[in-house]
């Protein structure tokens, strides 16, 4: 037969697979989450995500080195705090969870790179992500509230804050306050376009955040929209993010792909912990092969062109990466 082009002469083998491979990752690219709870001494099994653990104060350097045996450099630290208010005060208590597990990393660790997550819902005691006004979450009031969290972070070492909460304007009010404490070199990662999903069930469990009533559709957004997510990383780059992000990972591909040619910024995408759980019990279930899914999924958020991913995988994808099964 007389083929001229034969696209399978690039598939023959292993190595001219790998020599043309489009997609190149590496685990520098890999951020892993980790729960810390301030009323736990050691770590205990996360129920709704196999696999996962929440960390004491005193054991949180154990989750690091963890990472670093797996080759993975990068945290987001979310915390577990003893008590919360209507105003979700201990998000911004100098002593508080998150703020005490940087000290702990940093004092070990100097070099691991601890980002945080900045919200209100794992503090408030009705776990939405700002402070309310009758029933809806007020805005312009929250902007403050997370400025201070994200200003205690940092001034207890965090490299870089993460706002995850979908109020507007906060990456501007983070910025400038901030940047008026002298820490003008703090990035920001913002949670730019973050939907409201229903993949997020099982790290509200995590994280003990689930809203007491009604639900986040006033401010995360609309799960049908793309060109709105252009909209709020144009805004984001305009308040000086750093850092752009959408979230979930896998449903949202196309979004990804939108936003990464859309923007200069660096994009990171977060395969949140309902993508993570559905693979987890797909493999349990004996359904899927848990090892290659979880490697084709992430590669298809790098495909899609996030330059950085956060993931619950993160440890066994950088093994991945290294032995070259994905990268
Ligand atoms: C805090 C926050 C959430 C996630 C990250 N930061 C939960 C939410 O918005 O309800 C979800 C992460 C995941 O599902 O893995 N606002």
């Amino acid at each position: 037969m007389e083929l001229i082009n034969r696209p399978r002469r690039l598939r023959q083998n292993d190595a001219i697979r790998r020599l043309c491979r489009e997609t190149r990752l590496s685990p520098d690219s890999l951020i892993y989450p980790i729960f810390v709870d301030e009323t736990l001494k050691g770590w205990r099994p996360i129920p709704a995500l196999a696999g996962q653990f929440h960390y004491g104060l005193d054991a949180v350097d154990q989750a690091v080195e963890a990472c670093l045996d797996a080759g993975v450099g990068r945290c987001i630290l979310f915390g577990l705090p003893a008590r919360k208010d209507a105003q979700g005060s201990p998000a911004w208590d100098p002593s508080g969870v998150v703020q005490e597990a940087v000290r702990a990393i940093k004092a070990k660790y100097p070099d691991f790179y601890v980002i945080t997550d900045v919200c209100m819902c794992e503090y408030t005691d009705h776990g939405h992500c700002g402070i309310l006004k009758g029933r809806e979450v007020d805005n312009d009031a929250t902007l403050e509230v997370l400025a201070k969290t994200a200003l205690s972070h940092a001034g207890a070492g965090a490299d870089m804050v993460a706002p995850s909460d979908m109020m507007d304007g906060r990456i501007a009010a983070i910025r400038s306050a901030l940047d008026r404490h002298g820490l003008q070199n703090v990035p920001i990662l913002s949670y730019s376009a973050k939907y409201a999903s229903a993949f997020y069930g099982p790290f509200r469990e995590a994280a003990g955040s689930a809203p007491a009533f009604g639900d986040r559709r006033g401010y995360q957004m609309d799960p049908h929209n793309r060109r709105e997510a252009l909209k709020e990383c144009a805004l984001d780059v305009e308040e000086g993010a750093d850092i752009l992000m959408v979230k979930p990972a896998l449903s949202y591909l196309d979004v990804i792909r939108a936003c990464a040619d859309a923007f200069d910024l660096p994009l990171c995408a977060y395969s949140v912990s309902g993508e993570y759980a559905m693979i987890k019990a797909a493999g349990a279930a004996g359904l899927i092969d848990e090892y290659r899914v979880m490697c084709e999924s992430a590669l298809s958020v790098y495909r899609a062109g996030a330059d950085m991913l956060i993931t619950y995988f993160a440890k066994e994808l950088a093994q991945a990466m290294r032995k070259g099964d994905i990268g």
